[in-house]
C-alpha cells in the first residue's frame, strides 16, 4: 500500500456504498460483527461508507495505519462519536488536540512512569487476593460483572485512592455514565444519554470532592491522582481543578471498560486452550519464590506471549476514528477532507499474511517479534495517541494472570452462549460462567 499527499491528477475515492441518506450503514456496522470483513471481501483493503451521518473509509493495513498515526495533526486528527464527546468533556486528553495534547500527555504521563507503576503492584495484589478468595467460595459464578467490578476497584484505588469503587456511589454513577457513553445523543431523562449526562455532572462532584480533599490533606497519598495534582508542565503550570476532573473521569474510563474486556478473554482463551495454560503454570513455577516486581514480571515470556495473543484475538478497542484535516492519498485513492477515517485493529489483526491461521490462538506466533512489520500489531493505537496506559494495562492483566496461575483453576460452565457481543468492548453474550476453584 502507498500512502502520500494528492497527486496532480486527481485519483478516485475508494469503492464502497454510502447506504441510506444520513445514517449510512450505521446500523449493520453496530448490529452485525462481521460487517467490516464483509465489506473488505467485496472491496479490499480499503472501502467507504457512511457513518454516523459521515461519508468514511475503512483501512487495515499496516501500511495505512503507519500513515494515519505518522500524520495526526496534519493530515488527521483524532475524533469520536458526538455521545462521547459530550460525556467525556472538552478537556479530557481523548479529545484535545496539537500542542496542548503534547503537553498535557507529558504531564499525565507522570502517572504511569515506572516509579509509579511500581507503587501500585501491592494494591492490585491485595485486591486480586481478596476478589479471587471471594469466586473461590463462591464455586459456581458469572464471571463478567465481578470482573468489571475488579477492574472499577483497582482503578478507583490506584487512580484516586478510593477503596471498593465499585460499591460506592461513584461506582453506581460511573457505570451509569458508561452505558451512555456509545449512543444516540438524544438528551432526554429516559434516554441512555440523558442518564449519563446526568451521571456525569454528579460524578465530576464526587471527584471534585476527593480533589479538594486530598490537595488540604497533609499527606499526598500514593495514587494517580496525588501525582497529577502535583505535576507540572515545563512552564510550570499545573492542572485547573476543571482539567484535573476531566481527566480523572478519561482514566478511570479507559482504564476499567478496555480492562474489563482484556482479562476476560484471557480467563476465556485460557480455559479453553489446556495446553497453553499448563505452559504457563509451568513458567510460574520457575518463578514461585520471586517477589512480583516489574523486573520479574518482564522476566515471565511466555504469559507475555500469551497476553499479546489474547489482545491480538480480541482487542478491547476495534479501531479508532479521525476526521480527514486535509485532502490526501492513501492505496491510491483520495480521502478527501472532512470524511472520517476509521483505523481498524481488529481486521489489521486478522491479516492471513501476517499471522497465518489468524482466527486461532497460538500465543507462541509472538516468540519472535523481529520478522512482523511496524504497526501490524496495535492493540493501543499508534503514533502521538498510542494508549497512554498501556503499561498499566499489562501490570495489571499480568498481576491478575499471576495471581490466578499460583492459586486457582476454572472451568466453563455449559449451555452457555460464548459468542462475542462486540459493544463498547468485546465480552462473551452470557457473561462467562465458570466454576472457580482454589488449589490445594
Ligand atoms: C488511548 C487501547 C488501557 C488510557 C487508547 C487507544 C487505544 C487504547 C487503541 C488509542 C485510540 C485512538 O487512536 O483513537 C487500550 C487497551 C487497553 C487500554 C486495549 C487495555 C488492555 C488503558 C488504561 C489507561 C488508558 C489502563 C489508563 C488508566 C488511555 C488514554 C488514551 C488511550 C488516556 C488517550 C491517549 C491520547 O489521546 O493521547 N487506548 N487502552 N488505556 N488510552 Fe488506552
Amino acid at each position: 500500500m502507498s500512502a502520500s499527499q494528492p497527486s496532480a491528477t486527481p485519483s478516485p475515492v475508494p469503492p464502497g456504498e454510502f447506504g441510506l441518506p444520513v445514517i449510512g450503514e450505521t446500523l449493520s456496522f453496530f448490529r452485525d460483527r462481521n460487517y467490516a470483513v464483509k465489506k473488505h471481501q467485496k472491496y479490499g483493503a480499503i472501502f467507504k461508507t457512511r457513518l454516523l451521518g459521515n461519508p468514511t473509509v475503512f483501512v487495515k493495513d499496516h501500511a495505512a495505519n503507519q500513515f494515519v498515526f505518522s500524520h495526526e495533526n496534519q493530515y488527521f486528527q483524532v475524533t469520536w462519536p458526538p455521545s462521547t464527546r459530550a460525556l467525556l468533556g472538552p478537556l479530557s486528553l481523548a479529545l484535545q488536540t496539537g500542542n496542548v495534547h503534547q503537553n498535557r500527555r507529558k504531564l499525565l504521563a507522570q502517572a504511569f512512569m515506572p516509579r509509579a507503576l511500581s507503587g501500585y503492584i501491592d494494591a492490585v495484589q491485595t485486591i486480586t487476593a481478596q476478589y479471587s478468595d471471594r469466586w473461590a467460595a463462591q464455586g459456581n459464578l458469572t464471571w463478567y460483572p465481578e470482573l468489571r467490578n475488579y477492574t472499577l476497584d483497582v482503578a478507583c484505588k490506584l487512580l484516586v485512592g478510593l477503596d471498593q469503587g465499585s460499591q460506592t456511589r461513584l461506582g453506581q454513577l460511573f457505570e451509569t455514565w458508561c452505558e451512555g457513553l456509545f449512543s444516540i445523543p438524544l438528551a432526554l431523562p429516559w434516554t441512555r444519554f440523558g442518564k449519563a449526562k446526568r451521571c456525569r455532572q454528579l460524578l465530576l462532584d464526587e471527584i471534585e470532592q476527593t480533589i479538594v480533599t486530598r490537595q488540604q490533606a497533609s499527606e499526598p497519598g500514593q495514587d494517580a491522582l496525588s501525582l497529577l495534582i502535583q505535576a507540572r508542565d515545563d512552564d510550570g503550570q499545573g492542572l485547573s481543578l476543571e482539567e484535573l476532573k476531566d481527566q480523572i473521569l478519561l482514566l478511570l474510563f479507559a482504564g476499567h471498560e478496555t480492562l474489563t474486556s482484556a482479562i476476560a478473554s484471557y480467563c476465556l482463551l485460557i480455559a479453553q486452550n489446556p495446553t497453553v495454560w499448563d505452559k504457563l503454570r509451568a513458567e510460574q513455577a520457575a518463578f514461585a519464590e520471586a517477589p512480583l516486581t516489574l523486573e520479574t514480571l518482564k522476566q515471565m515470556t511466555y504469559l507475555d506471549q500469551v497476553l499479546r495473543e489474547v489482545l491480538r484475538l480480541v482487542p478491547p478497542v476495534g479501531g479508532g476514528f479521525r476526521t480527514v484535516l486535509q485532502t490526501c492519498e492513501l492505496n491510491g485513492y483520495q480521502i478527501p477532507a472532512g470524511w472520517t477515517v476509521l483505523y481498524e485493529i481488529n481486521q489489521t489483526h486478522l491479516n492471513p499474511d501476517v499471522y497465518p491461521a489468524a482466527d486461532t490462538f497460538q500465543p507462541d506466533r509472538f516468540a519472535d517479534e523481529a520478522s512482523r512489520a511496524k504497526y501490524s500489531y496495535i492493540p493501543f493505537g499508534g503514533g502521538i495517541r498510542e494508549c497512554l496506559g498501556k503499561e498499566f494495562a499489562r501490570l495489571e492483566m499480568k498481576l491478575f494472570a499471576v495471581h490466578l496461575l499460583r492459586h486457582y483453576t476454572w472451568e466453563l460452565l455449559p449451555d452457555q452462549d460464548l459468542s462475542l457481543v462486540t459493544v463498547p468492548t468485546p465480552h462473551p453474550r452470557d457473561n462467562l460462567k465458570v466454576r472457580f476453584t482454589a488449589m490445594s
